[in-house]
């Protein structure tokens, strides 16, 4: 049996520590969060143990696993800081703020010893892998391009500051759920960003972050995608539209999958085999049971950084940027 200890006792918390509660392999043992009720709150409804200090809580606690769920400006030092300690670290999405970070963070795991999987948690939907099979299979011809669209209330009271203060978060909707977007598009298409030409807005009510980002991305396989994203009021809408030369599919992450048929849409079963995060736990224990790199890998994550960054930098300078991919 595998010890976990959670970094963070925030909203994304209590899905991991719901997975784990449904794992027979791994048990979760200890929460730290510097908000004291709040890891007490947790440690009371999960039946773990509460600490205030991570450091404190890994020296005694001695977890197999940590799992980072904190504010991205602190990805980077509690990651390498864990990594150094010996713990396995399943890091929250975004990787780091900054692609130098993130390489920063792999060096620590690598040296370490320690696997490193960042909860890319796309991949764990049943309807984005049908989707992939389908891309990857051709059974309706060539891709063509993808339109990603995501329309949410990012300024919802229930949304922490730290998410408005680009110090702490390191932008926007583009870094939160953009992250997201260029994760998809590459894991559905099996390649990296390798350009892109961005524009963001800064209307929020509050903050210093972007609340949309228009961006324009090919992949290095030249599929070009577009990304749309707002985060002010409206009506909700997450859909991503794959299209290929003899068909298109329409995939709602977490609703269903739908493939043209006639002029049609037609929905396809896609039967979920267990809660995204459950799969996230075990593709972490299957890449440290084999000593394997797990498919949501640092390296692979720092790509989305880059293509994320890419396109702040694109939006600052007019430009299309080219992602630097090593
Ligand atoms: N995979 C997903 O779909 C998904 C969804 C939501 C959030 N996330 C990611 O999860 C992470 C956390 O997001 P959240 O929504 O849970 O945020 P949150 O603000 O609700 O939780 C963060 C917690 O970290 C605590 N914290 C801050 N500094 C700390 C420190 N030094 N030591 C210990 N605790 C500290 C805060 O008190 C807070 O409770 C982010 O990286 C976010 O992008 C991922």
């Amino acid at each position: 049996m595998y010890k976990a200890a959670i970094i963070g006792a925030g909203a994304i918390s209590s899905l991991h520590l719901q997975a784990l509660a449904e794992m027979k392999e791994i048990e979760a043992v200890a929460i730290a969060d510097i908000d004291e009720k709040r890891a007490t709150d947790a440690s009371a409804q999960h039946h773990i143990r509460a600490y205030t200090d991570y450091r404190h809580m890994v020296d005694i606690e001695r977890p197999d696993i940590v799992v980072i769920t904190l504010p991205h400006n602190l990805h980077k030092d509690c990651a390498i800081w864990c990594a150094r300690s010996g713990c396995h670290i399943l890091l929250e999405k975004p990787m780091a703020i900054y692609a130098y970070e993130c390489d920063d963070i792999l060096q620590a795991a690598n040296d370490s010893r320690v696997k490193l999987m960042v909860g890319h948690t796309q991949h764990y939907f049943a309807e984005n892998m049908i989707a992939k099979k389908i891309v990857q299979s051709g059974q309706l011809g060539k891709l063509v391009m993808i339109n990603d669209v995501r329309h949410v209330d990012y300024y919802a009271a229930s949304r922490p500051n730290w998410f408005f203060e680009s110090a702490r978060s390191g932008g926007g909707i583009a870094m939160n759920l953009g992250s997201h977007a260029v994760d998809k598009i590459q894991w559905l298409t099996d390649s990296k960003v390798a350009q892109v030409k961005a524009s963001v807005s800064h209307y929020g009510a509050k903050g210093d972050v972007e609340g949309s980002v228009t961006a324009f991305v090919k992949t290095d396989q030249g599929v070009p995608c577009t990304i749309s994203q707002s985060g002010y009021g409206g009506v909700h809408r997450d859909e991503t539209e794959i299209i290929f030369t003899q068909g298109m599919l329409k995939l709602r992450t977490g609703v269903g999958l739908w493939i043209s048929e006639a002029g049609e849409y037609r929905q396809l079963e896609a039967v979920q085999a267990a809660p995204p995060f459950v799969l996230q736990y075990r593709d972490l224990l299957g890449s440290i049971r084999t000593d394997t790199i797990p498919e949501c890998s640092g390296e692979y994550s720092k790509s989305v950084i880059a293509a994320v960054q890419a396109m702040y930098a694109s939006h600052r300078s007019g430009q299309e940027v080219v992602v630097q991919q090593q």
